[in-house]
């Protein structure tokens, strides 16, 4: 049965959380990075909720708002601006009301009643040459329209990002419901706490609900995906990942960078959904890896193991990520050998651990990547080329790996 969504502002949950932390996490370095490039920011949150829920706990307008404030307090960009827009179909006039403290009048959130998908071309229309960062968490999938997706990637805008919540296993009952696959047997599908409750979407064996998942997905891969599951082929959790896996590739059509971050919330070894990052510009994917890969820590810390720590918490060249799954550096370098094929001249390091992350997730620290790269130099399958190639004042050579503040980093391959 679906949960009554009115029941959803009551309390803030675990995985509310968790979503409010990755958020708040990466708007404040993306905030303080952007308004560097003297474009003005536009930030919608597309599906905004009450801006607080009912036990104090602010929601995601009330954390937005608190970080623009702390960085334009602290920006020296002349005629910095971070617009603001919060859409919701409910909560409008509560909204209003609890973000009545926030900005004066010049900084004034917009607030929209109504739908995301009817709202939404017409609030970004006039937004030619900003930084325009869209935050799309809803209940459910009904409202993920892959079409809109297509059409932001045509405005004109100076930067784009989208941070998604994809319910990818509430996304495969659906199509199980659609194609008539019976699922409840399935711990993969039947296993989600209160998690999928809230999407109470209507779909059922007619060719109107086929075509609806097809809009969303952007495909008709899923039918494949169910029909493996139907077979045996493939059990729950597997589906999940083959779904997601084709949702992020396309994406990648017509956004460069897609990253992933699986949210898991208990210790059992299994996602329950999806938090889905795009974005044109390496610099903004790989802020928002490190910041993952920072969550996906505090999430194995907190939660999994209830504030124990483990052998692997002191050792810098092993990762664990949200299902338990480790990475060593051999694993990290056996992977970007392989990755490092498709370059025949160089690539600048940010280029490339951008694209390396997209390739294969969110599997090991940036350190452990670089680290990785600077051991690949001494096998003498690359060269580090850095610029500048000495330091200031000792004249030594060179060792940063990070490319920021006038320094860069090219990787050279040297064999075939
Ligand atoms: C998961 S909640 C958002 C929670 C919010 N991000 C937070 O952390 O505080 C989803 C919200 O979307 C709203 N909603 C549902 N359908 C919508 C639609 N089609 N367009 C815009 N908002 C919608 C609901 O009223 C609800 O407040």
């Amino acid at each position: 049965m679906p949960k009554d969504n009115r029941n959803f502002f009551a309390k803030k949950k675990d995985w509310s959380e968790i979503k409010d932390t990755l958020l708040g996490a990466y708007l404040k370095p993306y905030f303080q990075k952007i308004l560097t490039t003297k474009h003005p920011v536009f930030y919608v949150d597309c599906f905004s909720g009450k801006g607080r829920f009912d036990d104090g706990k602010p929601g995601s307008p009330i954390i937005a708002l608190n970080v623009r404030k702390e960085c334009m307090a602290s920006t020296k960009s002349e005629n910095a601006s971070i617009d603001m827009c919060f859409i919701d179909l409910n909560y409008a006039l509560e909204l209003e009301k609890n973000l009545r403290d926030y900005g004066d009048f010049r900084w004034k959130p917009i607030i929209v009643s109504g739908k995301y998908e009817e709202k939404i071309i017409k609030v970004l229309e006039n937004k030619r040459n900003y930084n325009v960062f869209l935050y799309i968490d809803p209940y459910g999938i009904q409202a993920l329209d892959s079409e809109l997706f297509d059409r932001f990637s045509m405005f004109a805008f100076a930067s784009f990002e989208m941070l998604i919540n994809f319910n990818s296993f509430g996304f495969f009952r659906e199509a199980c419901r659609v194609l008539k696959v019976d699922y409840t047997k399935d711990a993969a599908l039947t296993d989600l706490d209160d998690l999928i409750e809230y999407s109470p979407i209507q779909v059922d064996s007619s060719q109107k609900s086929v075509e609806l998942l097809n809009k969303i997905a952007d495909g008709t891969y899923w039918q494949d995906i169910v029909n493996d599951f139907n077979a045996g082929k493939i059990d729950g959790y597997q589906a999940e990942e083959r779904l997601s896996a084709c949702y992020k590739q396309q994406l990648q059509k017509r956004y460069t960078y897609v990253l992933d971050m699986p949210i898991q919330i208990k210790k059992t070894n299994h996602p329950k959904y999806r938090l889905i990052h795009v974005c044109n510009h390496e610099d903004g994917c790989l802020l928002m890896a490190q910041n993952m890969l920072k969550r996906t820590d505090e999430l194995v810390l907190n939660i999994q193991r209830e504030g124990q720590m483990s052998i692997f918490d002191f050792m810098s060249d092993v990762s664990t990520d949200s299902s338990g799954k480790q990475t060593t550096i051999y694993d990290v370098k056996k992977k970007m050998c392989s990755y490092l094929q498709n370059y025949k001249g160089e690539v600048h390091l940010n280029k490339l651990l951008a694209e390396f992350y997209g390739k294969y997730g969110l599997i090991g620290y940036i350190n452990m990547v670089n680290d990785a790269l600077k051991e690949l130099e001494t096998d003498g399958f690359i060269q580090i080329c850095r610029q500048p190639q000495f330091t200031g004042k000792t004249r030594q050579p060179s060792r940063f790996m990070e490319e920021k503040g006038g320094r860069s980093v090219i990787i050279r391959r040297l064999q075939s």
